[in-house]
């Protein structure tokens, strides 16, 4: 689909198990995310494994945009949760540097718009990433298009090189405020005796976490969800690394988890960190960091960074996150529009 004053592209889903289609589209990704502060578009042989992989919890559109001569000038993708957040989707459009400023970039918004739109959702939402104190062809498209920002994020790398150095001083601290609270580590799969209380605290971790005025109520995760996530994780060459915070009862109470592509382990991913309000105070956030991050260099001495992302108002978790040495890169713009008739 073009738009009939737009550029001279068809917009078509791809299948995503079809490798030189999704090679296809994986190449406009990479070539739309050189621009980004670091390195974060996923290696090929990350992506190839991953994207394909069908989840039950999330239907996935793939689309590119091609041009004349048959060649694929812009990408998207299309999120829409089944299990949670239903009336949400999650929306990424790239276009290749020389493609832009051509209508490209929302010739692909329209098409992942109407199918959103189709599945009855009211709230689109995306990310744009943008320098600390500027404007990026992101941002800009966004706003352009109708995308207020509704939760100003950063992006944080730490240099696992060098920050190391400097945690014996924040051992110190973990050992005066953690008190009868202990961590456990684990990979890959969640000790069976925390299976319930860890399920529970990732049902109310969206809703926990600060967003602005991102829409994100509670989730249903069940062990059931859990086992099939943690075994989708390791089908798709990824590795699990987390922490929990057990309080002196015997119930984990809080988790900080993070991820490393095997096939590129040069950066891993810090996906959440929750600590349940009535057990805030503790250290638990700074000792289950400390807890992951060496943890990584331990299965991967090659690890050269980690990266993370949360709100610039989320003040307890940016200071941990400086306090180990991440640094900000830039800035991510959760951005988002409401649609439909319920949208109010
Ligand atoms: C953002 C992006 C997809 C835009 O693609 P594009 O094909 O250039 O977008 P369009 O030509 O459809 O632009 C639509 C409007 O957005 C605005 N816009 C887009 N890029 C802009 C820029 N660099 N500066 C100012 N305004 C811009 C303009 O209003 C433009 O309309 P105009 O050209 O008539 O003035 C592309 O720059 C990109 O891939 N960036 C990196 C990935 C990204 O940030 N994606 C968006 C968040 S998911």
């Amino acid at each position: 689909m073009s738009s009939s004053a737009g550029p001279a592209v068809v917009v078509r889903p791809i299948d995503p198990t079809d490798e030189r289609a999704l090679r296809a589209w994986w190449e406009v990704g990479d070539a739309a995310s050189r621009e980004r502060a670091y390195d974060a578009w996923p290696a090929w042989d990350v992506a190839r494994l991953s994207l394909p992989r069908a989840r039950p919890d999330l239907d996935v559109t793939f689309l590119v945009a091609v041009d004349d001569d048959g060649r694929a000038v812009g990408a998207g993708r299309l999120t829409l949760f089944r299990s949670d957040h239903l009336y949400l989707a999650e929306l990424e459009v790239y276009v290749v540097p020389e493609a832009r400023r051509q209508g490209v970039g929302s010739a692909v918004l329209a098409d992942l718009e109407a199918r959103a739109v189709a599945d009855g959702r009211t709230a689109l939402f995306g990310t744009a990433y943008a320098p600390v104190g500027a404007e990026s062809a992101g941002s800009l498209f966004c706003a352009a298009r109708g995308y207020p920002v509704a939760s100003h994020e950063e992006t944080k790398l730490l240099d696992l090189r060098t920050a190391p150095a400097s945690w014996a001083a924040l051992d110190a601290d973990v050992a005066a405020g953690l008190g009868d609270y202990t961590v456990v580590g684990f990979e890959r799969h969640v000790p069976e005796e925390h299976v319930e209380a860890f399920c529970a605290m990732l049902s109310v971790f969206s809703s926990m976490v600060p967003t602005g005025d991102l829409e994100l109520g509670r989730a249903s995760w069940t062990p059931e969800r859990l086992h099939e996530t943690e075994q989708r994780t390791l089908e798709s060459g990824h590795t699990w690394i987390g922490a929990l915070g057990v309080a002196p009862g015997g119930t984990a109470c809080a988790f900080s988890e993070l991820d490393v592509p095997d096939a590129d382990p040069r950066t891993a991913s810090v996906g959440g960190t929750l600590v349940l309000p009535e057990h805030r105070g503790h250290r638990l956030g700074l000792a289950m960091k400390l807890h992951t991050h060496r943890r990584v260099l331990e299965l991967y001495p090659g690890c050269e960074h980690v990266e993370t992302g949360n709100a610039g108002v989320n003040a307890p978790m940016n200071a941990v996150n400086e306090a180990m040495g991440y640094r900000v890169v830039e800035r991510a713009l959760d951005v988002q529009k409401r649609v439909g008739a319920t949208a109010s």
